[in-house]
């Protein structure tokens, strides 16, 4: 059988973009391959210094999951702290990992630029070695499971494409005694899957610029009222591929409904705030079933624990395996 895995990183309450770009695409895979998602809570210590805060967010993230519709007898959900055997893949494959290849990350990149720009020491948000490390860890993640997909949004490309080349890579040196399968990346379609946040820019919670799925529905209702427009009177006609509102309307509406708005928008007489208010009731139609379940999961002592605990075992079972056989071919066993 094929293996789905996809993990989110544990640095805030999951969002839309979350949802658009990897729960809902991952679910949809749950019946016809071997699945397994997780919580990426080590990726977050780059972004999160506040243990009382990563605490919640990794709870957050998990009850997210379960309240999407995983069912953890049919896919298996874990933190990837629990699984040592991760970090040891990960000091392996830093030794056929080229520096220069790291160099040209995307996120690297940025960080350095906004570092060189803002002046930052490198105790107040200069790069650091994680940061740096980052698809190393990744790469590990998926390895270690030995994927053959890897469903994410289109920001992600880069890691995955980061993870299929330090995979060939282990198989060049390694590829007699073992080879890991070379994991492809499964992103949804059309170029709009990139979901845009509450400032314009790509929905991130590093931004801040982002839409909780769970927010309490007067809260949602005040975070999309938040959404920038220009000032088109109400009567003149807009350009909805240029309106954030309109992209992320058009990812939860149906196609008849997001049809039908883009004609009123292009026609002129739909002003920005129905606009904003269709968005509302899209989403809480959307998120609103989910969230009660949601909740019950965020109280302490319910069943997430249980579920993570399992998880965890089912999980170390998978990876140890792996890693006999990725140290017998490097040949430290
Ligand atoms: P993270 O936590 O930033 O995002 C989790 C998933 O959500 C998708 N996503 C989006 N999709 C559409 N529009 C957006 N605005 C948007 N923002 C986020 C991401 O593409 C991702 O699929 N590095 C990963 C976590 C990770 C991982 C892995 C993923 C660690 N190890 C192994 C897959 C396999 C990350 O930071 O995702």
């Amino acid at each position: 059988t094929t293996t789905y895995l996809t993990g989110i990183q544990t640095s805030g309450e999951p969002h839309i973009g979350n949802y658009v770009g990897a729960i809902k695409p991952a679910l949809a895979a749950v019946e016809s391959h071997d699945t397994k998602y997780f919580l990426a809570d080590y990726h977050s210590l780059n972004a999160v210094k506040d243990p009382e805060k990563l605490r919640h967010d990794v709870r957050s993230v998990a009850a997210a999951w379960l309240a999407c519709g995983l069912d953890p007898a049919r896919t298996l959900i874990y933190r990837q702290s629990s699984i040592p055997e991760v970090f040891e893949l990960m000091v392996i494959l830093t030794n056929v990992t080229a520096k220069g290849l790291m160099n040209r990350s995307h996120a690297y990149k940025a960080a350095r630029d906004r570092n060189e720009a803002a002046g930052a020491s490198d105790l107040d948000g200069g790069v650091n070695m994680g940061l740096f490390n980052y698809p190393i860890l990744m790469a590990a993640d998926i390895l270690v499971m030995e994927t053959d997909y890897v469903p994410v949004g289109r920001d992600q490309q880069q890691h995955i494409e980061y993870t299929a080349d330090i995979a060939k890579a282990f198989n060049h040196h390694y590829g007699e005694h073992y080879a890991f399968p070379i994991p492809q990346g499964v992103y949804p379609e059309g170029e709009s899957s990139v979901l845009p946040g509450i400032d314009g820019r790509k929905m991130s919670k590093s931004y801040d610029n982002h839409i909780p799925m769970f927010l309490p529905e007067n809260r949602l209702k005040k975070l999309v009222r938040r959404i920038p427009t220009d000032s088109t009177p109400v009567e003149a006609p807009k350009d909805p591929d240029t309106s954030s509102v309109f992209q992320l309307l058009r990812q939860f509406a149906s196609e008849d409904q997001a049809a039908a708005t883009r004609k009123r928008l292009e026609a002129g007489g739909m002003g920005w705030g129905e606009l904003k208010n269709e968005l509302f009731e899209v989403l809480n139609a959307t998120f609103g079933p989910m969230r009660e379940r949601y909740t019950e999961l965020m109280e302490p002592g319910s069943a997430l624990d249980g579920i993570l605990a399992e998880g965890a075992e089912r999980a170390r079972e998978r990876s140890r395996a792996t890693l006999a056989k990725v140290r017998a071919a490097v040949g430290i066993d």
